[in-house]
């Protein structure tokens, strides 16, 4: 397939803007890119797609989701608007507990049709590579449950997905006040079963008073180091329990929400190269008022993404554009730095060499947008201005 005409934003160094330019594809790869005028012969009498202008982007990745889960929690939405707060939900009993119960209770089958049409959603917007994390089983057994029905995603859709291990999510009744009897009896053992299994591509956890300190995660961490898979981690989110500079020094691909994130934080994860991802759609749900050190990150050179954080209780939000106008708005991203991070940075915060801008070699994963510049794709609020999808090489029907 041959692009023509498109207004190109390769996301190799910033927007890496091409106007008037060609797009070429061989398979589930893109051959060739560059100005029309430069077009080898070899690609002219490939099929033709036509552009007139339009914006083509890479497929968008969203990097930290919770796409998978039984319920909702409206009523939590509801009880915040009366005045309670998501972490006296928590320990109320509330919160992601109430998710488990609802997960725990659900079949493979029914948590992958109730995923479905969130997933439908994601890829209307744009996405084409979405990360999912378990974490609402909180059981050997219901965390597999999850990560296998994560898996059967992409064979009923078309969107990559990349699973995240994810069981220390929260400290389950049956374990309270029993944080390290849980990680070694759950956590760990469950890690084990589900990268036997082939389930696992990272381990995540939540650093936070309402789940784990970083000294109780030292042994998952180390674990999951031993079995040759990259960490990340919910960090800083509500408080700094230096979870930032904890995962740094595991290497982590990325540390994950960062409002409370430290100097000493920012130092450990620009030497360590890990991605700040940062969470907007979380932030403006709970109606936080501590925005994270922006100015201070890229000061320091540490790369950003943004993601949905999709989830039912702190990040209702299945729209990529819309998590990347509110990094802007909220946060004062640039749109060029909103892009870069639902493309290029995202896919370094998933460890994905082969997608997040369009080079030669690169997966065919592309956008083409009802848009003349990126800076449209942050700017709009709410909107979809999504033309047409190509997913490995093909167009969408
Ligand atoms: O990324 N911070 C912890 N985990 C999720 C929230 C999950 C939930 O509330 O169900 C998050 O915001
Ligand atoms: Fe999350």
């Amino acid at each position: 397939m041959l692009l023509t005409h498109a207004t190109l934003a390769t996301m190799s160094d910033g927007y890496g803007l091409i106007r008037d330019a060609a797009v070429a594809l061989d398979c589930d790869r893109v051959a060739w890119t560059g100005p029309m005028a430069d077009l080898p012969a070899t690609y002219r009498s490939l099929p033709e797609t036509d552009c007139a202008g339009r914006l083509v982007t890479p497929g968008l990745i969203d990097c930290h989701t919770h796409a998978v889960h039984a319920g909702h929690r409206a009523a939590e939405f509801e009880a915040r608007l009366k005045g309670a707060s998501y972490a006296e939900i928590a320990r109320a009993g509330g919160g992601i507990l109430s998710t488990v119960t609802a997960t725990r209770a659900a079949t493979e089958d029914e948590l992958l049709a109730s995923a479905l049409p969130r997933i439908h959603q994601m890829i209307a917007a744009g996405a084409t590579t979405i990360e999912v994390k378990s974490g609402y089983g909180l059981t050997v057994g219901d965390e597999l449950k999850m990560l296998r029905a994560a898996r059967r995603i992409s064979r009923e859709l078309r969107v990559s997905v990349v699973t995240t291990h994810l069981a220390a999510h929260a400290i389950p009744p049956e374990y309270t006040g029993r944080a390290e009897a849980y990680i070694a009896e759950v956590a760990i053992p469950s890690l084990h079963a589900a990268h036997g299994e082939g389930l696992v591509d990272a381990v995540d956890a939540f650093c936070e008073t309402i789940a784990f300190s970083p000294a109780e995660l030292e042994s998952l961490f180390a674990e999951a180091r031993a079995l040759g898979l990259p960490v990340k981690l919910h960090a800083e989110q509500l408080s700094d329990q230096t979870g930032a500079a904890f995962a740094a020094r595991h290497g982590a691909l990325s540390v994950d929400h960062l409002e409370y994130l430290s100097p000493n934080g920012i130092k450990a994860m620009a030497s360590a190269g890990t991605v700040a991802v940062i969470l907007p759609g979380a932030f403006y749900t709970l109606r936080e008022t501590q925005v994270p050190p922006i100015a201070a990150l890229r000061a320091a050179g540490v790369v950003m993404a943004v993601a949905t954080d999709l989830n039912p209780g702190s990040s209702p939000l299945a729209s990529l554009p819309l998590a990347m106008n509110m990094a802007c708005t909220l946060f004062r991203l640039t749109p060029e730095e909103a892009l870069l991070g639902t493309t290029a940075h995202a896919a370094r915060a998933l460890g994905l060499a082969d997608r997040g801008r369009i080079s030669p070699g690169l997966r065919a994963d592309l956008c083409i947008w009802d848009a003349t510049h990126p800076a449209e794709l942050s700017y709009r609020i709410g909107a979809t201005p999504l033309h047409a999808r190509i997913f490995g090489g093909r167009l969408d029907a």
